[in-house]
């Protein structure tokens, strides 16, 4: 599915239908698939041999068994030692971390995906400009550019995006007191702004959307109450890991 195809609002399911299925794993994907969710996030990390994996830490402790660094691993170790559903389901399901590459196969033509990339990815003095290049570069062969959005909270990433690609579509996160980023959003020429929900009031969405025209989709809400709110003040949707709670 193209961005231009989605209809608002879209319930994004955070990690994938995470409230569910261990976090950033296949059966949470294909589960978001499954209940129809049109837009669906994840995060990436780069292994020490450069393969673009899905997770969101910086280190395979917390949401698998296996340990370290994801950029001390090489991807076969973390595919065959690592299994995220041991750790998050309690053994029921058993869950690799997925390759960048697997869960484009999967999405394409079905959902849009949020490529988050974190900034805690790269190791210390490494060069900063190759992980945009290759999730691009990825995201490009698959034909994707149309379906994916591009997330980050380091400002710094978004504009190596930008430069590397002209029709990239950029998310811009944001975390603490929402202020809308109109500068950045008219110099990235982003596709949409992703504030964290708590604070955000009608005049901050009103206000971004007036001076851009631009999106407004906030992470990470799980009360209807407040879902209800967010939509009656003008979002376009909002990250969610109970997308079945709206869908
Ligand atoms: O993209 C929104 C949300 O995913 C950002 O926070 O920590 O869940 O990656 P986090
Ligand atoms: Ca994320």
């Amino acid at each position: 599915m193209k961005l231009c195809q989605l209809k608002e609002p879209v319930f994004a399911a955070h990690r994938g239908l995470s409230s569910l299925f261990p976090e950033n794993t296949m059966p949470a994907f294909i589960a978001a698939l499954n209940l129809g969710c049109t837009m669906i996030e994840l995060d990436v990390g780069v292994t020490k041999d450069n393969e673009v994996v899905v997770i969101h830490d910086d280190s395979l402790d917390r949401t698998t068994t296996g340990r370290g660094k994801i950029c001390d691993n090489f991807y076969s170790d973390i595919f065959f030692r690592a299994d995220s559903g041991v750790v998050l389901s309690s053994g029921k399901i058993s869950a690799k971390v997925p390759r960048l590459e697997d869960v484009l196969n999967l999405v394409k033509n079905r959902a849009v995906l949020n490529i988050e990339i974190k900034s805690e990815v790269y190791k210390k003095g490494e060069d900063k400009k190759s992980l945009e290049a290759m999730i691009v570069e990825l995201v490009e062969k698959k034909d994707m550019i149309d379906q994916v959005i591009f997330s980050s909270f380091n400002h710094k990433i978004l504009l190596r995006i930008r430069n590397i690609s002209k029709t990239a579509n950029i998310g811009i996160l944001t975390s603490g007191e929402p202020r809308p980023p109109v500068g950045l959003t008219r110099s990235l020429n982003a596709f949409s702004w992703h504030p964290g929900h708590v604070n955000l009031s009608k005049k901050h969405i009103r206000y971004y959307k007036r001076h851009t025209g631009k999106k407004v989709i906030p992470y990470t809400v799980n009360k209807p109450k407040k879902a209800a709110k967010l939509i009656k003040s003008g979002v376009s949707g909002f990250f969610t890991d109970y997308p079945q709670k709206f869908i």
